[in-house]
């Protein structure tokens, strides 16, 4: 018989991503038996496994979307930043077809922490989707969100770490704020891990109601694999890499508060108010590359900067233990190793 306190079918659009394919592959592996149906492009070329229905369409078809979520407990959003703009419509299209549970797309810097989305305009599209959701509870009874916060991506940070963190691997040469902090990061897996252990809850625990789905209705599941400093990761990629500190040059000449002013010029720049109603249009013609690389930035920063609301492990930590969930197996080293290929 159904067990009604468990979540049992569950759509993900964009689960051939780097998100979504994490969290398709863990909910696969479930031992809770999920029934998943993949929302996906007309003309997207990804695959999918058998056990898997798909259900091909264009995401701004209304009709064709309230088809698709019809019969869900939850939906997943894990899409690509150009199709952020779609996502209200498409949540409008899962609520009007009953669906409960919504994952809108978020997967960064923690939503809870207000002066962190109101200082990194990047954030403004996530917040907008969770207050739309909260409106459509008004007509549609029960709907409410999850938001995922998973920080950077460790894998996709430590490749691009030169652009993004300041450390440059090619180069050899670092740049490390005085008033940078420990940060959270979360591997992709990790990220799928946490969904998939979080959807396995009960709905309900009277018993344990902190690790019951319930808990993350209109709140925020936090994920992460470590929560480290620039310098060990500095360090990290040294030992990774068999160099020491002489074969690199480090600087310490810069803020993390003053490179956050400089972005925010930059962003001025490329008529920033206009084109950034979006996040999506960090790619579109209306701002310069370098005001888009700003907003990137202006985010990252404040990851990094002590005391910005990069370091949610506290929180991450409760997590863990509501879902059952060891700290990751690799040490912070190995990983590191791992992701550089050395
Ligand atoms: N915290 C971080 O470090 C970080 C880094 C990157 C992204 N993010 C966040 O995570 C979300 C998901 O990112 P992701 O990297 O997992 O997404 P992704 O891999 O770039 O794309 C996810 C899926 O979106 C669909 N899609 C829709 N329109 C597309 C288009 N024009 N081009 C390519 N794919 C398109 C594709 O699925 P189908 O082919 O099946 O339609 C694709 O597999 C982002 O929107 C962003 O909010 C966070």
């Amino acid at each position: 018989m159904a067990d009604s306190n468990q979540i049992k079918n569950i759509a993900i659009v964009g689960a051939s991503g780097q998100v979504g394919s994490s969290v398709l592959k863990h909910l696969l592996k479930s031992p809770k038996g999920f029934k998943i149906t993949v929302i996906t492009r007309t003309d997207s070329q990804a695959t999918f496994p058998s056990s898997v229905t798909v259900k091909k369409g264009t995401y701004d078809d209304a009709q064709f979307m309230e088809d698709a979520f019809k019969g869900q407990d939850a939906a997943i959003f894990a899409l690509h930043f150009s199709a952020q703009a779609a996502q209200d419509g498409m949540l409008d299209a899962a609520a009007k077809a009953g669906v409960k549970w919504l994952i809108p797309n978020e997967y960064a810097g923690d939503g809870m922490n207000e002066a962190m989305m109101k200082a990194a305009p990047a954030f403004a599209p996530k917040l907008q989707s969770r207050k739309h959701i909260e409106e459509l509870s008004k007509t549609y009874e029960g709907v409410k969100w999850i938001g995922v916060t998973t920080n950077p991506f460790f894998e996709s940070f430590l490749v691009n770490s030169s652009k993004v963190f300041g450390i440059n691997t090619a180069a050899h040469t670092a740049t490390i704020y005085p008033d940078a902090g420990r940060f959270n990061t979360s591997t992709l897996d990790r990220i799928g891990l946490s969904v998939t252990r979080m959807l396995s809850l009960p709905i309900t625990d009277s018993s344990n109601p902190r690790a019951s789905l319930q808990h993350y209705a209109n709140n925020f599941l936090y994920t992460s694999s470590y929560c480290v400093t620039q310098s060990e990761l500095l360090q990290a990629i040294q030992k990774a890499k068999g160099e020491s500190e002489a074969d690199w040059t480090v600087t310490k000449d810069k803020t993390v508060k003053g490179s956050i002013e400089q972005s925010e010029a930059a962003m001025k720049e490329g008529n920033f108010q206009a084109g950034f109603a979006l996040v999506g249009q960090v790619f579109r013609e209306n701002m310069s590359p370098r005001c888009a690389s700003a907003n990137v930035r202006a985010v990252l920063y404040r990851y990094i900067g002590e005391g910005l609301g990069g370091n949610y492990e506290d929180k991450a930590q409760e997590d863990r233990k509501a879902l059952g969930l060891e700290a990751e197996q690799d040490s912070f080293e190995a990983a590191v190793k791992r992701v550089l290929k050395v």
